[in-house]
């Protein structure tokens, strides 16, 4: 078994010669690959969990006999940390990005030692798109999705922005007043970002969709494609079209019942997509995952039920996602795949399919082999929550060990330990840490190892340079 918190320390940017690419089109043509991820979706809020939720496609998708259903399935308790985690592979605490997400105006990203995913996926001969939510830093030509291994970048930047306006607005302490700007970016190979004022009015579900058909639509089919459809739902602010609240009568909560209809309309979103995959007969050979980056806020309609905590927080509710890989071709046995599997697996596993089968890389491991056949051979049983000044959180087969502080914004005891048997309590209501002082220790330990590569923060003040108001109206880049 093994079970290793890192496997590698070194930075690994794979580069094929020209054999091993030619090998390529003799042997069959890799699979594509359409990654969908959705934003601060409560681990609740689907319609197989939450019955007056309606999400038809998806449940059909996920309970389908060529789909693999990861039942342990784990992010980060953010959108940065969980998507630097999808791009480089690495656990958030080893990149600088553990703590809080980046924001608009903020001269912050990815340190450019980390190969990106969409970077590897190029060398193995794919395209590599991505459409929706990139939030992993813009101030600079070097952050920006098309510098970091995507052929196409359409969307937007920073956290979080108007659904129809695709306006970011957002209070400025300094200048005690309203920045707004748009953030609505299209970007070609070169890194050239040039702001869509265009789609003032178009709901971002639905213009995210578009464009990915579109992208796909012109893709040269003598490649493999590589899509991160990188959704803006359902995180807030809280905003649907219309015709979304018939589907969703029977939610209590206003809050909750508008969170439904994004929901729903995201839910029927994927359902073109997969009709358009149908029709452009690519869908036997593209392999669909979908997931979330971390969990939903209750206060914007979300619900983690029956899991403790939400978004931004260590616990289950902030960290455990419903994720499902759907594949005519590969799985032809699916179901439950109950092993643990973290975000920073993406990476290795991806890299299978693309053809490249190492068992590991970064901080991930490969379980390509698992997810198609329900067979493991590399198994993995630890994995990091956090590492972080205020709070960190580990687990290690049934136990999970809290240190400091789980929650959001509180300033508890730094020290307190907290351990939880999650296998048999998955919703952390038994702390058992003073009736074993064994395993605390051992799992304290760890933790203190692991602290050794704690990378420095990257997160940095907002700087006035990127102010929309020098840029017409818009969050550029090229300012930093
Ligand atoms: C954009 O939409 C949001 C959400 O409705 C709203 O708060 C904001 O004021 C709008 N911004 C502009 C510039 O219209
Ligand atoms: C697709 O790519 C192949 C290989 O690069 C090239 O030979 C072909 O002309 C391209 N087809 C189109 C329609 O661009
Ligand atoms: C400047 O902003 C306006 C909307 O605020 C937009 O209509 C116009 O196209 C922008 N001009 C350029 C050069 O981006």
């Amino acid at each position: 078994m093994i079970c290793l918190f890192f496997i590698y320390t070194l930075i690994l940017n794979l580069s094929f010669g020209e054999g091993e690419k030619r090998k390529h089109d003799n042997a069959k043509k890799p699979p594509n690959i359409l990654f969908i991820m959705a934003d601060d979706l409560g681990f609740n809020d689907l319609d197989w969990k939450d019955e007056t939720l309606h999400t038809p496609n998806l449940r059909k998708l996920a309970f389908h006999k060529n789909t693999a259903l990861l039942t342990n399935s784990y992010v980060n308790q953010l959108c940065t940390p969980t998507r630097s985690a999808f791009m480089t592979g690495y656990y958030p605490f080893r990149t600088g990005v553990q703590n809080g997400v980046f924001l608009h105006m903020e001269p912050s990203g990815i340190p450019e030692m980390f190969p990106f995913l969409s970077e590897n996926m190029k060398s193995l001969d794919y395209s590599t798109y991505l459409v929706g939510k990139w939030h992993l830093g813009y101030c600079k030509k070097e952050f920006l999705p098309t510098n970091r291994g995507f052929d196409y970048f359409y969307g937007f930047y920073g956290p979080q922005t108007g659904y129809f306006n695709h306006s970011a607005d957002q209070w400025h302490r300094d200048l005690r007043r309203v920045v707004k700007g748009l953030d609505l970016f299209e970007e070609v190979g070169s890194g050239q970002s040039v702001p869509d004022f265009s789609q003032n009015g178009v709901y971002s579900t639905d213009l995210f969709t578009d464009v990915a058909a579109s992208v796909l639509d012109n893709h040269n089919m003598s490649k493999p494609f590589f899509m991160f459809l990188s959704y803006q739902a359902v995180h807030p602010p809280l905003q649907v079209p219309r015709v979304f609240e018939k589907y969703c009568s029977r939610v209590k909560g206003r809050y909750r019942r508008t969170y439904c209809g994004m929901l729903t309309s995201m839910d029927f979103a994927i359902g073109r997509l997969i009709d358009y995959l149908k029709m452009a007969n690519l869908y036997e050979d593209t392999v669909i995952v979908f997931t979330s980056d971390n969990g939903g806020t209750a206060d914007f309609g979300a619900s983690n039920a029956p899991l403790r905590g939400e978004k931004d927080t260590l616990w289950e509710g902030g960290t455990k996602t419903t994720t499902f890989l759907h594949s005519p071709r590969y799985i032809k046995n699916g179901g439950p795949r109950d092993m643990l599997f973290h975000v920073v697996d993406w990476h290795a596993t991806l890299l299978a399919i693309g053809g490249h089968h190492g068992e590991s890389y970064g901080d991930g491991i490969n379980q390509w082999e698992y997810l198609r056949t329900g067979k493991a051979r590399i198994r993995r049983s630890q994995f990091v929550y956090n590492i972080d000044v205020h709070g960190s959180a580990i687990r290690d087969g049934d136990f999970k060990l809290i240190l400091g502080n789980p929650d959001r914004k509180s300033f508890g005891d730094r020290t307190r330990l907290r351990l939880f048997r999650i296998s048999s309590d998955p919703t952390e209501s038994k702390d058992i840490a003073r009736q074993n002082p064994i395993i605390v220790q051992r799992l304290s330990r760890k933790l203190e190892e692991l602290k050794k590569y704690l990378h420095k923060n990257v997160r940095k003040p907002l700087d006035l340079a990127g102010n929309p108001e020098k840029f017409n109206g818009s969050y550029s880049s090229y300012w930093c």
